[in-house]
């Protein structure tokens, strides 16, 4: 009997063939909406591998709704929805989709600390309305400048790099960074990064971005008192998750003129945004999860968590495995 595996919401159909032809029976909800708990768990029952999105939250008590499960493969590189130490003590192997989408995430943070500091979205309302009369030296949307400021980076895995290539050699930005592990002294080099504490970080950038992974230790990692240490014409972009960010703190930070600018790409309970930054327009963008939002990498994606669930069910090691030393994979 071939392996079952369901597939969670709409995938792209060339990623459904490829596990098709490889003898899996597939059975695919055909949905953008998550299922939520209680449906994830009907539909692992008899299936030996869920390939889900971000956006579905696969808890303990869907893990153990699947005594068959072998594979949760996310289509997605953050694995937050996942209970993964549930998932290792069930024996079963989480897989996700790294080393395709840091590129394009590195641009739309490049895109918020634009779009923030110089007032874009503002310009583009303004010219919307026929409020643009004539150029005049005070006009409306002045702006901060991005080129030569110094960009703080929180996080330095692949989008931090990608991000510090295009701040030190594309806009002759200072970069520093803050993360868990210091990079070695060649790639500090290399990328022209200068290691900070996170206090120190916060009180010298002129941008402070957020590429670190939502964990127990990074939730509301920037609170009140992280805020208050910026400066009062700094900018803080988020394009890892939206919990990092304490929202209300923010969207106090902002109205008050504790910081400058905010450019937001992820929400703390997406895809609910706090009414309070929602009522802020000057110097503040929020956009819809667009960090990987480009046709290539959606499709790489999604071909690379097909790929996962293949060969964590064929036999092969996947090769994106998070949990690899607690389940025995291949
Ligand atoms: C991811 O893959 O984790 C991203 O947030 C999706 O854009």
């Amino acid at each position: 009997m071939p392996a079952t595996v369901v597939v969670s919401q709409s995938l792209f159909p060339e990623s459904i063939a490829l596990m098709r032809e490889s003898g899996l029976d597939v059975v695919v909800r055909d949905s953008d909406e998550p299922v939520g708990g209680e449906g994830l768990a009907a539909m692992v029952a008899d299936a030996d591998a869920l390939l889900c999105q971000l956006t579905d939250a696969v808890d303990e008590s869907v893990l153990a709704a699947g005594p068959r499960l072998r594979v949760v493969a996310t289509c997605s590189a953050g694995f937050d929805h996942i209970d993964v130490a549930a998932a290792s003590r069930h024996g079963v192997a989480v897989t996700n989709t790294p080393g395709v989408l840091h590129e394009d995430t590195a641009d739309l943070t490049f895109a918020l600390i634009l779009a923030s500091a110089r007032r874009v979205v503002e310009g583009d309302a303004f010219v919307r309305a026929g409020r643009f009369k004539r150029w005049t030296l005070h006009q409306e949307q002045l702006g901060l400048p991005v080129h030569g400021a110094r960009l703080g980076i929180v996080g330095m895995g692949q989008i931090g790099r990608a991000v510090a290539r295009r701040a030190a050699h594309g806009f002759g930005m200072e970069v520093c960074y803050h993360s868990r592990t210091r990079l070695p002294a060649d790639i500090e080099r290399e990328l022209g990064v200068r290691h900070l504490s996170f206090e120190e970080l916060l009180g010298e950038s002129d941008v402070v971005s957020l590429h670190a992974p939502l964990t127990p230790a990074t939730h509301h990692l920037v609170d009140d008192a992280a805020l208050q240490r910026m400066k009062p014409t700094a900018i803080l972009v988020n394009t890892s998750r939206g919990p990092l960010v304490d929202e209300a703190a923010l969207a106090r930070a902002l109205g008050s003129g504790q910081i400058a600018g905010a450019g937001l790409d992820v929400y703390e309970d997406e895809p609910r945004v706090h009414p309070d930054l929602l009522a802020l327009t000057e110097r503040v963008v929020l956009l819809p999860h667009l960090g990987s939002a480009t046709e290539k990498t959606r499709r790489q994606m999604a071909e690379i968590a097909a790929t996962n669930v293949v060969a964590a069910l064929t036999g092969d090691v996947p090769p994106n495995v998070v949990n690899a030393e607690a389940v025995d994979v291949g």
